[in-house]
């Protein structure tokens, strides 16, 4: 068999969940698919279309199979995995490794094999596999590795998103499951606390992110504005929106965007089509930062290796107000005594800037700098 070789870079999409929750249907599905080709996200590398929970009917058929609910996807999902792919998309949905999903709907547990079946019979590239009401009494690391097997077996490339939390340290044992990424935190919601909240909770695990399965921070909430399902508390600033996307993209990992792309305003847009920011985000290597200097009130610097030789320098202030970041490049492991210097491209203005030695920028609240660094003579 020909090696599918799924999830060799962080996968990009957009997911129903983050805004629309239960209120989905086909014709939201045909408009963002739209949206996604005329808009320019589909060049930009998002490329998957995910229908998260709520999409079933509440039994399965006399066959076991599970079954659309028929006033939201009245022409079946196959009709539906047929226009997203006329659109040149890759079309994802969701189950769960328990009696039912997180939203009551019926899931995979002991179904596994069937519903695998059903999912490709449909045409469906990428499963989200989430993880309520499973039995205390069964194995979670079983069951993922089941779900990857069955998904195998229908013979159609199927990219495993697995979703159980963190339960278990995933990170260790998930990419052996045969899973292309991993959900390693709770639900985000739509504030600047959970953002941070996720990030400085996985920052230690991504020595384990990389090819072929990456560790899933959860979908962005960039442009929300505190409409829709994950939005709690009256959403986030666009300062906010730029550190949420720019710690994904430095770290790495999966980007599934949570707004309605109907609705998104430019600022929102252009954030999420950056192309240096999504270039950082999906560099081959996947490797992951190391701090440089930090603060007991959140601010720090990072620097990341890249594969084409060049690095990335980046500051974030989740401090309430502007302040100083600071980057010794000593503690990058490059002493001044080398004879170097860091060339810094801005990601957001293009602007180019040469330091030796350090360079500690003031940086806005809860705002980050961002830098493509390159190593140039002194
Ligand atoms: C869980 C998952 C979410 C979403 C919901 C759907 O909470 O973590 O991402 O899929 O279920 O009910």
């Amino acid at each position: 068999m020909e090696a599918a070789l799924l999830g060799q870079r962080p996968p990009m999409g957009w997911n129903s969940w983050n805004t629309f929750g239960t209120h989905i249907n086909e014709q939201l599905i045909f408009e963002i698919a739209d949206r996604m080709v005329e808009d320019g996200y589909l060049e930009a590398g998002y490329e998957y279309l995910v229908i998260d929970d709520c999409w079933a009917e509440k039994v399965r058929d006399e066959n076991d199979r599970l079954v659309p609910d028929h006033i939201k996807f009245p022409h079946g999902m196959k009709a539906v995995a047929d226009y997203v792919h006329s659109k040149g998309l890759k079309f994802g949905m969701y189950s769960c490794a328990g009696t039912l999903t997180c939203a009551g709907y019926p899931a995979s547990f002991d179904h596994e094999f069937v519903d695998a079946q059903t999912f490709a019979d449909w045409g469906v590239d990428f499963l989200k596999y989430d993880f309520c009401y499973f039995p205390r009494t069964a194995d979670c690391k079983t069951h993922y590795r089941r779900m990857a097997i069955a998904l195998k077996a229908t013979g159609r490339p199927i990219l495993l998103s697995a979703c159980n939390w963190g339960v278990e340290e995933p990170w260790e044992w998930m990419r052996g499951a045969g899973a292309q990424m991993y959900r390693s935190t709770g639900d985000i919601n739509e504030s600047f606390r959970s953002i941070m909240d996720i990030a400085d909770s996985q920052e230690a695990n991504l020595g384990y992110n990389g090819a072929y399965s990456w560790n899933d921070m959860d979908m962005l909430v960039v442009g929300m504005y505190g409409k829709g399902n994950v939005a709690f508390t009256g959403g986030c600033t666009d300062a906010e929106y730029r550190t949420h996307f720019a710690l994904w993209c430095l770290f790495g990992v999966p980007l599934m965007i949570g707004a309605d792309l109907r609705g998104l305003n430019e600022i929102s847009r252009e954030l999420l089509l950056n192309r240096e920011l999504i270039r950082i985000d999906q560099d081959p290597e996947g490797r992951a930062p190391y701090r440089l200097w930090d603060e007991k009130d959140g601010r720090r610097s990072y620097f990341r290796h890249l594969a084409d030789g060049s690095y990335v320098l980046a500051y974030f202030n989740p401090a309430d107000s502007e302040a100083q970041v600071n980057a010794n490049f000593e503690d990058a492991g490059l002493p001044y005594s080398a004879g170097y210097a860091l060339e810094l491209t801005d990601v957001f203005t293009g602007e180019t800037i040469t330091k030796a030695e350090y360079y500690n920028p003031v940086v806005p609240a809860h705002d980050c700098l961002v830098y493509r660094a390159r190593l140039v003579k002194r």
